[in-house]
């Protein structure tokens, strides 16, 4: 549908009351009239395919470090300053390249395979109770769930403390929106602190249990990390755990409502999964991509540049709408159409460079492994009431959907 929206007045601070009904085409009007679109803060907002390419692939101009911005949005002592300068994602290379490397046994192919069955037995055992009661909502009884059990297993933290997870997480990245309110600042911050006390304990108890069995699991590394002296601070270590238990539960947990959602509006391509299942891996594909769940990515230019043959000084913070190039036509031909054979698909849902998620190959496992049992077992589903959208900018989050077996 056509925008009648005067496209020069968009701000991503007060956006329009339909936004979160259909986004995508603000996106679209953004992308044709105004691709470098200035925001009225000076902030600029970034639509088109190629632009966002430029900006993740140059991190030497394009910083993720997030000091200026949290300062401003946050102020200096503010516990959510805290987290969300120390976290991986928002800080630059070559602190960022020392943390990220600390990451990479957990994501190994043999960590990920070494995974693959208790992902299976969790999925059997939703749709096991799906299949008895004939109904689910979806968020709460599959695709929260999922992905909270393996961060948890991954971490090593008791997955029985995932509904205190979840409300921090909620807490701390709602924060991430482009404006918050006085309620939402004091709730982030409390969710900082306490989930810090929480992981200090459980550190703690970890350092005299030690989990010989699993290698992997991301505490004792960084926990190992941080008694080394000089790999990881005690702050650092804790701000990873956090960010990890975050960005490893919020992001999957939509991937899979979306892609239920998606597929249940257009039964055909259920059709077409359960009678090719080779498409398994270009749906999933073509879910992260539709809808994807971090529409929204930043960086700031830290010399005087260009994109797309325009000037950019030094200082400018750029909003890379993910979701808008994941939807750019010179890209990806006939955008809005859900096809799960969608091929080449390089969306930009997962980031790019060397921030690209490193979580990537567990979010696609999960969602091949639910999808695929899923639409097998119950190839009749039906939406029950239209799905819950989330008020929500940068996170694109499915509040609620309901569905029945057939
Ligand atoms: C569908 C699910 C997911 C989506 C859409 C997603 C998206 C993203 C994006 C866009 C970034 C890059 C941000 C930037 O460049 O500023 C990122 C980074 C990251 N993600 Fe994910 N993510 C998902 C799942 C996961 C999972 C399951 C984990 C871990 C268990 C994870 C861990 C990370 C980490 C550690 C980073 C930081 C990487 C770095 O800064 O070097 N993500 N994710």
């Amino acid at each position: 549908m056509a925008c009648d929206f005067d496209i020069s007045e968009f701000s991503l601070l007060d956006v329009p009351d339909d936004y979160i009904d259909d986004p995508y085409r603000y996106f679209a009007a953004l992308r044709e009239r105004s691709p470098m679109h200035r925001n009225p803060d000076g902030t600029v907002i970034l639509t088109r395919y190629d632009d966002c390419v430029a900006a993740y692939r140059d991190p030497a101009v394009w910083s993720s470090d997030k000091k200026d911005d949290f300062g401003q949005k946050f102020g200096a002592s503010a516990p959510l300053y805290e987290h969300h300068t120390t976290s991986v994602v928002f800080i630059d290379p070559p602190d960022h390249t020392r943390i990220r490397r600390l990451f990479q046994a957990a994501f190994t192919r043999k960590a990920l395979a070494a995974f693959e069955p208790r992902i299976i037995a969790l999925v059997d055992g939703y749709l096991d109770r799906f299949e008895e009661q004939g109904s689910m909502e979806v968020v709460e009884d599959l695709s929260f769930k999922l992905p909270i059990e393996v961060v948890c297993d991954m971490l090593g933290v008791p997955a029985r403390d995932r509904l205190l997870i979840r409300s921090w997480a909620v807490a701390i990245l709602t924060a991430l929106e482009p404006s918050i309110d006085r309620e939402q600042f004091d709730t982030g911050n409390r969710a900082v602190v306490e989930f810090k006390d929480y992981l200090r304990d459980l550190i703690k108890w970890r350092r005299s249990h030690p989990n010989e069995a699993a290698p992997t699991e991301v505490l004792t590394v960084l926990a190992d990390a941080e008694a080394d002296g000089e790999k990881l601070t005690e702050t650092e270590l804790l701000h990873q755990c956090i960010f990890m238990l975050n960005a490893g539960h919020e992001t999957s947990t939509n991937m899979l409502s979306h892609g239920i959602h998606e597929m249940v509006r257009n039964p055909n391509e259920i059709r077409r999964l359960n009678s090719i299942p080779d498409l398994i891996e270009p749906m999933v594909e073509e879910v992260l991509r539709y809808q994807a769940p971090i529409q929204i990515n930043n960086r700031r230019s830290i010399q005087d540049t260009e994109i797309g043959g325009v000037g950019i000084p030094r200082g400018t913070t750029v909003h890379l709408i993910v979701a808008a190039a994941n939807r750019d036509p010179g890209q990806f031909p006939d955008p809005d159409r859900f096809d799960i054979s969608r091929r080449p698909n390089r969306h930009l849902s997962f980031g790019l460079g060397v921030h690209i998620c490193a979580g990537n190959s567990l979010a696609r496992l999960e969602a091949a492994i639910a999808f695929r049992r899923l639409f097998a077992r119950f190839p009749k589903l039906q939406l029950v009431s239209p799905a819950e959208i989330a008020p929500r900018l940068r996170f694109r989050e499915v509040k609620r959907l309901h569905v029945s077996t057939h």
